[in-house]
């Protein structure tokens, strides 16, 4: 038999078990923007976390970079104090002793020269320190019209430079551009100055467990495969409601709104995921381009007016406490038109979609927080029972929750026990809190780890990121040019127009 035929492990393949802990070699992480909420609330916790499970290198080494007049003593208060209110995993001083070894601050504005000076020579006194080889990754915790101008200045002091065999990364943080031109603009000014190997941009929804899940639970099993298409499948329903408001973020959402800030990125990343075909592996070449190919296949509605709503929270209640309409937000200007809520209707051109839309829709100030996956089946072809005994029965379906009660739950009918012939819905459920004793990392637990090895199987692609951008720029025009936004009361499950838009289709949708 020739070593590529046969059923069993490919040998092209690499021979690494990927069951044990992967754990990163010499290096720092640089994270600018470092007094914002992203890095207080998710950073700095996740690489104490890292740290906690015996992940990091000793040496491991965290700059701060900032405009507060700090020193090393205050930035690592600030580090202290996050990781004790935000950390995953328990505080333990010989864990904390050791990473505070590596702890520097650099005070100055993302222009100043001086300051990316002292951060050039920060680094270097770190090697020496801290034998971090000179393997550093940039995190860039920053708003979006920072990016150029912090990018440029990396070039500009040499610290993009891979001298010696060492490693330069860049971390982008969303949002990647605010429409295609403008992420193009972006993508040109990193890879002018950074490889594609070496730029990360974060998209966090695919460092959730449950996101990777989608992988396996579609490519290492046989019995949800067969099934997940034109021929079994009705349409699939991507939901990520937040119960939350904009909270203090009023300067970055207003003009990005609900579309811009979730659809564009972690909802058609899940699209992508569920849609694709297998990859030929896991790694990042073969997934990128199966992803790639997927979201070129994305049709937009011929009837962007019929198949697309935009919602905005009025107030109302939410958990027995009144909230404020999005309009009476603090720093929200009151003519505002900016999505907090957003419903789209896809298709995908290939054989195994064509037919079958996607529903996408996300808001915040909904009924609740959850994240899911909807794969909806058709009704059984012909059905030997009375249509009184199936009267209630709704349609199969698989949902992959992705959060926060993470598992997969498997909706059939089952008849109802009596000596009548009646069949209703139940449910099959798998959570990941019953099966497994080990929690989830969190998602940039993760990701910075994969930053850290190099592994980028988990970040979108230029490629992807630009698709995205071309798939949601004309219902943007269209939404610009036409109308405002439907009212919600704050606590529902959105606009009436998102209803409507799924009855004219004959169907609903799901109240997770
Ligand atoms: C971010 C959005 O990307 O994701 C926020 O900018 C949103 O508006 C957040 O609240 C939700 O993340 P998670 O992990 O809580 O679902």
């Amino acid at each position: 038999m020739s070593p590529l035929s046969g059923s069993g492990a490919n040998p092209l393949r690499d021979t690494a078990d990927r069951r044990l802990p992967r754990i990163a070699g010499p290096s720092g992480l640089v994270i600018f923007g470092v007094t914002g909420d992203l890095s207080r609330k998710k950073l700095m916790p996740a690489v104490y976390d890292l740290a906690n499970r015996g992940l990091l290198p000793p040496g491991f080494s965290l700059v701060g970079f900032a405009r507060r007049e700090w020193a090393n003593e205050d930035f690592a208060q600030v580090v202290h104090d996050a990781v004790k209110e935000h950390a995953r995993t328990p505080f333990r001083e010989e864990v904390w002793q050791q990473l505070i070894q590596g702890m520097r601050f650099v005070q100055g504005t993302f222009d100043d020269d001086d300051a990316f000076e002292r951060l050039r020579s920060t680094i270097e006194e770190l090697d020496k320190a801290q034998g971090t080889g000179g393997n550093f990754a940039f995190y860039l915790s920053v708003p979006p019209g920072a990016f150029p101008v912090v990018i440029q200045q990396l070039k500009k002091h040499g610290l993009a430079d891979q001298k010696g065999g060492s490693w330069r990364r860049a971390v982008i943080e969303k949002p990647f551009g605010h429409d295609l031109r403008s992420a193009e603009e972006l993508n040109a000014i990193v890879h002018e100055v950074f490889a594609p190997d070496q730029v990360f941009r974060i998209d966090h929804y695919l460092g959730k467990e449950t996101v990777q899940n989608i992988l396996a639970l579609r490519f290492a099993n046989t019995m949800f495969e067969p099934i997940w298409n034109r021929s079994f499948v009705d349409h699939v329903q991507i939901t990520m409601a937040e119960d939350i408001g904009i909270g203090g973020r009023a300067g970055y959402y207003d003009g990005i709104g609900a579309a811009r800030d979730v659809i564009q990125n972690h909802l058609l990343q899940l699209l992508a995921l569920t849609a694709m075909e297998e990859p030929a592996s896991f790694d990042a070449d073969a997934l990128a381009a199966e992803k790639t190919k997927v979201l070129g296949a994305v049709r937009l509605p011929k009837d962007l007016g019929r198949d697309t709503v935009r919602g905005q929270y009025a107030a109302g209640w939410q958990g027995g406490e009144k909230a404020v309409g999005y309009l009476q937000e603090e720093g929200i200007d009151p003519k505002s038109k900016t999505d907090t809520y957003a419903a789209i209707k896809l298709e995908i051109d290939n054989r195994r979609w064509a037919g079958v839309p996607f529903y996408l829709r996300t808001g915040k100030r909904l009924g609740r927080r959850v994240t899911e996956i909807a794969v909806v089946f058709q009704r059984a072809p012909h059905s030997p029972f009375d249509h009184t005994a199936t009267e209630e029965l709704g349609k199969n379906a698989i949902v992959i929750r992705v959060q926060p009660d993470e598992g997969v739950t498997v909706r059939f009918g089952s008849k109802v026990p009596g000596t009548s012939m009646e069949i209703r819905d139940v449910s099959m459920d798998f959570a990941y809190g019953e099966s497994f004793t080990e929690s989830s990392p969190e998602a940039y637990e993760r990701l910075i780890l994969d930053v850290l090895l190099g592994d980028s199987n988990l970040f979108p692609r230029t490629e992807e990121v630009e698709l995205s951008w071309k798939i949601l720029d004309p219902i943007e025009v269209y939404w610009d040019q036409n109308g405002k936004p439907a009212q919600y009361p704050a606590g529902t499950w959105g606009p009436v127009e998102a209803d409507e838009m799924l009855e004219r289709d004959g169907r609903s949708w799901r109240r997770p």
